[in-house]
C-alpha cells in the first residue's frame, strides 16, 4: 500500500455458485437432465470486493489508487481456494479470508428454468457463518491502518454486523451497509451507517411497508428515505430496478435514470456492481456533493453487468465504464 492510496474493506460473505439450467424444475421425485451446468464466484460480499477491484482500474492493470481487502471465510474444500486465488487475480487483498478446516465454503445452488427465466436457489452458509463478534471487538480487528471505508451485506451472521458497527462507528470508519437479505435492523445500528445502498425488497422490509405498497406506481421514496436519514444515515441510495436509483442526503436528493440496455441478459450482480462503482468513487471523491455523479456512474457500471451472464463474470472494469476516472 502506497501512502495517497485509499483502502475499502469488505467483510461478508463469499459462495461458489452451482448453476444448471432446465426448461422445468423436477418435481419431487423426480429426476431430469439438465441442459447445462456451471461453477462461478459469488457471495454478495466476494462480489462487491470484485466490483470494487475492476471499476477501481482498467482491465489487466495491477496498479490502482485503491487497495480491496477481503475479509471473510471459506472451506478447505474444493471450492474455497480457487475462488481465493481468482480473487487475487483481480488485484484484491485475500489476507483476511481465512481457510477453516472442517467447514464447507458457502454455496448457492442454482436452478435455472429456462422456459420462465425464473431462479431457485438453495444457500448454505458455511463457513460464512463462522465469522463471529468476538473477532471485531477492537478499532485494530477492522485492520491497520484504519480502512477509509467498510462494505458489510447480511450474509454473515446479524450479531456480527451488528458488532462491526459499533466498532466502526467508535473508531470513526465510515461503513456501507447493503443490507441484503434483507431483515429488520435494530434503530442503534442506523448510527452506525454512512451509506445505506439497498434495493425497493429490502426498503420494504427494512422500513416495515408491505413489497407491493412500494412497488406500486408513483410510490414516493422521499418519504422512506427521510425515515432512514432521522435514524442516522448520512447517505441513503435506493436501486429500483430497470428504473435506476434514487438517492437522498440531508442536503439533496433525486433520481437517476437507469443506463439503456440493448438487452438484458442476466441482473445477477447488478447490485453488487453498483454497490462497487458508488464505493470506489467515495473513497476518491468523499463528498456528498457528488453524489448525483456517483449515482449516475453506478448505474452506468450496473448496466453493463446485466448485459452479461454470471454474477463475478458479469462485473466490468473502469475502463468499460464511460466517466469517472480516476
Ligand atoms: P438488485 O440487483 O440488488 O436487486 P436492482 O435490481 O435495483 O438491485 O439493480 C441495481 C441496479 O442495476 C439498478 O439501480 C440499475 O442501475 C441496474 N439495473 C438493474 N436492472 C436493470 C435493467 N434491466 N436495465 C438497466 N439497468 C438495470
Ligand atoms: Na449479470
Amino acid at each position: 500500500m502506497t501512502a495517497s492510496q485509499k483502502t475499502i474493506t469488505i467483510i461478508g460473505s463469499l459462495n461458489t455458485d452451482l448453476v444448471t439450467h432446465t426448461p422445468r424444475v423436477p418435481t419431487g421425485g423426480e429426476t431430469l437432465t439438465a441442459t447445462s451446468f456451471s461453477t462461478g464466484g459469488g457471495g454478495k460480499g466476494a462480489n462487491q470486493a470484485v466490483a470494487c477491484a475492476r471499476l477501481s482500474r482498467p482491465r489487466g492493470s495491477v496498479s490502482s489508487d485503491i487497495a480491496v481487502k477481503m475479509v471473510g471465510g471459506v472451506g478447505a474444500d474444493e471450492f474455497g481456494p480457487p475462488h481465493i486465488e481468482a480473487m487475487k487475480k483481480d488485484g484484491i487483498d485475500t489476507s483476511g479470508i481465512r481457510v477453516v478446516w472442517g467447514q464447507t465454503t458457502g454455496v448457492a445452488v442454482i436452478l435455472v428454468e429456462t422456459g420462465s427465466g425464473e431462479n431457485r436457489i438453495l444457500l448454505n452458509p458455511g463457513a460464512n457463518y463462522t465469522l463471529q463478534p468476538e473477532d471485531f471487538l477492537t478499532s485494530e480487528s477492522l485492520g491497520t491502518p484504519k480502512p477509509d471505508l467498510i462494505i458489510m451485506q447480511l450474509e454473515i451472521p446479524l450479531e456480527t454486523v451488528l458488532q462491526i458497527l459499533k466498532t466502526a462507528k467508535q473508531a470513526g470508519v465510515n461503513v456501507l451497509l447493503n443490507p441484503a437479505p434483507a431483515v429488520r435492523l435494530p434503530d442503534e445500528a442506523y448510527e452506525a451507517i454512512t451509506h445505506l445502498i439497498l434495493n425497493e425488497t429490502e426498503a420494504a422490509i427494512l422500513s416495515g411497508r408491505s413489497v407491493e405498497e412500494v412497488e406500486a406506481d408513483g410510490f414516493e421514496w422521499q418519504g422512506l428515505a427521510i425515515e432512514f436519514l432521522k435514524k442516522g444515515v448520512r447517505n441513503v441510495v435506493i436501486t429500483l430496478g430497470a428504473k435506476g436509483a434514487y438517492y437522498a442526503t440531508e442536503e439533496r436528493s433525486g433520481y437517476v435514470m437507469a443506463e439503456k440496455v440493448e438487452k438484458v441478459v442476466d441482473t445477477t450482480a447488478a447490485g453488487d456492481t453498483f454497490v462497487g462503482a458508488y464505493a470506489v468513487s467515495i473513497a476518491r471523491k468523499g463528498g456528498q456533493e457528488q453524489i448525483d455523479d456517483i449515482v449516475k456512474f453506478s448505474c452506468r457500471a450496473a448496466g453493463r453487468t446485466v448485459e452479461r451472464q454470471g454474477a463475478q463474470s458479469a462485473i466490468p472494469w473502469a475502463d468499460e465504464v464511460t466517466g469517472m476516472a480516476a
